[in-house]
């Protein structure tokens, strides 16, 4: 026996070996096996990191966005005094008691709306409808605040239109409808929260800034390890890395790992949504069914007949808030700026897009337009860099008419599952880097991602995409850019305290102060998106889409307008 030791010594060692691999890789049971591609060596490294990982994941426990105001760039005198404006802006009325019983809060199935308007109602004119909220118990309520969206449509002519919503702050409100078609026009009012509920989610945004959570991977040969990150974090609980973009001054921070330097982050995943956010006082308010989207009802009437307008009628079409556009028989039409084109084959899109490099920067709604284009127009080949799907990057070229399409996602905190660290990349610098020109084309879809912060840090990251806007124009005004709005979304009890409507209309608001005046185009997906008789969708389904890329190429290839002689 002590002889045959030696000799079968390296046989032992390797199947001891093999076992502790073995049971390593069984604790993690992460990956799995696929016996012929994966190396012992990873999964040897996997299972180091996952028995080294103490606990799941090391949140804060109590969060104050006040620590960490300090961690961002102080803003100049000039953008303090933007911040304050675009702020001041987008205030929104406060109950005049809190804390008052569920049943003295808004109730949709309570209120109803009246049609104020009598006589003829002709094409070019305006439909008035006023609002009254009341409560559980049938009460009028005395304050505004409620959030509430409006709709004209005809469902025969697949025409639809968004209202403005106009709060007298006093339980009214009132609707405005421009009468863009003839045929019979029907109201359509949704209450999306009651002022109640809008200050449960003004409080969250305020006080649990980290209710999304981030995560980051290290790793360092054998070691790797997993860390808490967000634009800012507690600094009193343990050492950060700091992620400071040098070139924008954009924070971002994880606690640093106990073993590896912040050097070694490999990756960024959308770590979690924090739970138990609402006390059980607050939680009444947000009841699907009851007082999450639901509808206010017609007291009398909710449909009206529109006539036909004579030339002259129709042309004194001046209203105070005109919407972007409606639909008509289904197709998007602008009201002002852009003729609308369809592009309603693939070789309509390659002719308009030759010898153009479309560039898109974003969250996946508009990533769902470079999908939109890949999958609809074949002569697209797609180039495969094994990114992930939903990530990217993303790369398409159509080698015939010299396009190329290009898709990246916006720096942190982008809330995708996992996107490698030298992948994130900020919108501004990436503008920075391009050229520019007549035969370059920027997209940019940024709002998802921003709905948990305070607004500031949304305001933040719009100047400097703005700033990069700004000089990307100066270097070749000839570029062409357009920038995606917010739009609204499905909601329940919980997606509500995270991508609320609300939280995406003040910020929809910000973006649209911030680029007013530019030469940059946008494209109204809040509007297309309330205007369309399809549900709200966070990624809005195809037919919306297309209409928004016919409202692009429109943009890119426009009507020729033949001079007239007068
Ligand atoms: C592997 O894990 C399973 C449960 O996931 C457990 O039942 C089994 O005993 C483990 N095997 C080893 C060798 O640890
Ligand atoms: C956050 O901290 C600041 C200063 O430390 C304090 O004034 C404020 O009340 C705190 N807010 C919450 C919600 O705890
Ligand atoms: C992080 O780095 C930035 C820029 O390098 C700096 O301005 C900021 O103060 C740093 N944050 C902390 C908490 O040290
Ligand atoms: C496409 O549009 C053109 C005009 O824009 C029209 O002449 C043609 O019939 C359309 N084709 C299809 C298949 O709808």
């Amino acid at each position: 026996m002590e002889r045959l030791l030696p000799k079968y010594f390296p046989f032992f060692t390797l199947l001891a070996l093999t076992g502790l691999i073995f049971l390593l890789w069984n604790i993690t049971s992460l990956e799995s096996w696929t016996c012929q591609t994966v190396s012992t060596f990873y999964q040897l490294q996997n299972s180091i990191q996952s028995v080294l990982k103490t606990s799941e994941m090391l949140l804060p426990v109590e969060f104050n966005y006040s620590y960490c105001i300090h961690l961002g760039q102080e803003p100049s005198a000039e953008e303090a005094k933007e911040e304050s404006y675009l702020l001041r802006s987008i205030t929104w009325p406060e109950p005049l008691v809190l804390g008052l019983p569920l049943r003295q809060s808004s109730d949709p199935a309570q209120s109803y709306y009246m049609i104020q308007n009598s006589g003829d109602l002709l094409v070019g004119g305006q439909l008035v409808v006023k609002v009254q909220m009341q409560n559980f118990i049938g009460q009028p309520k005395k304050h505004g605040g409620d959030f509430i969206v409006a709709r004209l449509h005809t469902p025969e002519l697949g025409a639809g239109v968004t209202g403005q919503v106009h709060d007298h702050r006093d339980g009214k409100y009132t609707v405005f409808f421009p009468l863009l078609w003839a045929g019979v026009v029907h109201v359509e009012l949704t209450m999306v929260h009651s002022s109640e509920a809008v200050m449960v989610l003004r409080r969250l945004r305020e006080e649990q800034a980290d209710r999304v959570f981030f995560k980051s991977l290290f790793r360092s040969r054998y070691l790797s390890e997993t860390t808490v990150c967000n634009l800012c974090l507690p600094v009193k609980q343990q050492p950060l890395c700091n992620y400071t973009d040098p070139q924008t001054g954009e924070p971002w921070y994880c606690y640093k790992p106990k073993m590896l330097d912040c050097d070694t982050r490999i990756n960024h995943a959308k770590g979690g949504y924090k739970k138990h956010l609402l006390t059980m006082y607050e939680s009444q308010f947000f009841q699907s069914g009851i007082n999450i989207k639901m509808p206010i009802h017609a007291a009398g009437m909710d449909n009206v007949i529109v006539l036909p307008a004579s030339k002259e009628q129709t042309k004194e079409n001046n209203l105070e808030n005109t919407p972007s556009g409606y639909y008509y028989q289904g197709l998007w039409k602008p009201l002002g700026g852009v003729t609308m084109r369809q592009f309603n084959d693939s070789s309509a899109v390659t002719q308009c897009l030759r010898g153009k490099m479309v560039y898109m920067y974003g969250d996946s709604t508009v990533r769902q337009w470079y999908e939109y284009l890949v999958a609809h127009v074949p002569e697209f080949k797609e180039l495969n860099f094994h990114s992930l799907k939903n990530v990217g990057p993303h790369m398409a070229v159509d080698s015939n008419h010299n396009i190329l399409l290009r898709y990246r996602c916006h720096g942190p905190p982008i809330r995708f599952t996992t996107v490698y660290a030298a992948e994130l990349h900020y919108i501004s610098n990436e503008l920075d880097a391009l050229r520019g020109g007549s035969d370059t084309v920027v997209l940019i879809s940024i709002w998802s991602h921003f709905s948990t912060f305070p607004v500031h840090v949304y305001i933040r990251r719009l100047r400097h995409i703005r700033r990069a806007v700004i000089r990307l124009l100066n270097r070749e005004p000839a570029t062409l850019v357009l920038i995606r709005t917010a739009n609204l979304q499905k909601l329940d009890p919980e997606s509500s305290l995270y991508n609320s409507d609300w939280f995406s209309q003040q910020l929809d608001t910000v973006l649209r102060a911030m680029f007013k005046g530019l030469n940059v185009q946008l494209v109204d997906a809040w509007e297309m998106t309330l205007a369309h008789h399809h549900p709200h969708q966070l990624h809005p389904p195809p037919d919306i889409i297309s209409n928004m890329i016919h409202f692009i190429l429109s943009h890119i290839c426009p009507v020729r307008r033949k001079k007239r002689q007068s």
